[in-house]
């Protein structure tokens, strides 16, 4: 069976509470779509807000971050229960924003992944390598890695449904978008390790989004690609553009 298609806008750090609700209102008849699941992953204080007037549409509430403690003395994190409480259905876990200026690591990762599936959240688990990593020609292995640690102990069961991001880090915010080839190689290389850690039908089952810089130009060849299910849309998801890239067909 064909896998659906999903696209997810990453506001990061952008839209007051009150501007996210303009922003769902704006998008609201652009982003309808029989085929594609929509989401919107926003930043935490928007999140009720977004939910409320997201209500009735085909859009989905994403979070960006959480933590993986149940609750207690965690000054300023949010748990998934809450997440979940509030509506949200998918969390990014490992940005590689997160991953660098908050110096998150794979051992963390891997707690929020199993956290997050536990409370009942679909992940949306990004990996990517830096520019200097591709130079070196050590872009396979070192996704291989990120997606081995943050998935241990995972079981195929949960894989199967999640979604994970590849985010080449010199193509984010940048307006260099990694070719579709070179997107399909690694997005590819991504399903053949998860084959080899579970079986074909996780592999099969699993999405694997590409992101950095996809546009309304661009997204079209990308979602083409074999193995490339979708994108996670950093800027272009905060205008309309974010609806042509939603119906990029
Ligand atoms: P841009 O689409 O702005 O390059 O951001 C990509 C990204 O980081 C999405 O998570």
């Amino acid at each position: 069976m064909a896998r659906r298609k999903i696209v997810a806008g990453n506001w990061k750090m952008n839209m007051t509470p009150s501007q996210a609700v303009k922003l769902v209102e704006e998008l609201k008849p652009l982003v309808v779509s029989e085929d594609v699941d929509v989401v919107y992953c926003v930043p935490a204080i928007d999140i009720v807000p977004v939910v409320e007037a997201v209500k009735g549409t085909n859009v989905q509430v994403g979070a960006e971050n959480m933590y993986f403690e149940e609750k207690g003395a965690d000054t300023g994190e949010i748990s998934a229960e809450m997440l979940v409480d509030a509506g949200v259905k998918y969390v990014v876990i490992g940005h590689s924003e997160r991953r660098d200026y908050f110096k998150e690591d794979d051992v963390l990762l891997n707690k929020k992944v199993k956290k997050a599936i536990e409370a009942g959240l679909t992940p949306i688990l990004c990996c990517g390598e830096t520019l200097e990593q591709r130079e070196m020609g050590v872009t396979l292995d070192w996704i291989r890695l990120q997606i081995k640690s943050d998935l241990a102990g995972v079981a195929a069961s949960d894989v199967a449904n999640l979604v994970i991001a590849y985010e080449p880090i010199w193509a984010i915010g940048t307006g260099k978008t990694a070719t579709s080839d070179q997107a399909q190689e690694v997005c590819g290389a991504i399903r053949d390790c998860i084959r080899e850690m579970y079986d074909d039908a996780t592999a099969e089952s699993i999405r694997i989004q590409y992101g950095g810089s996809v546009n309304a130009g661009n997204a079209a060849e990308l979602f083409a690609k074999v193995d490339i299910d979708g994108g996670l849309v950093g800027g272009a998801s905060l205008k309309a553009d974010f609806g042509k890239i939603v119906n990029y067909k």
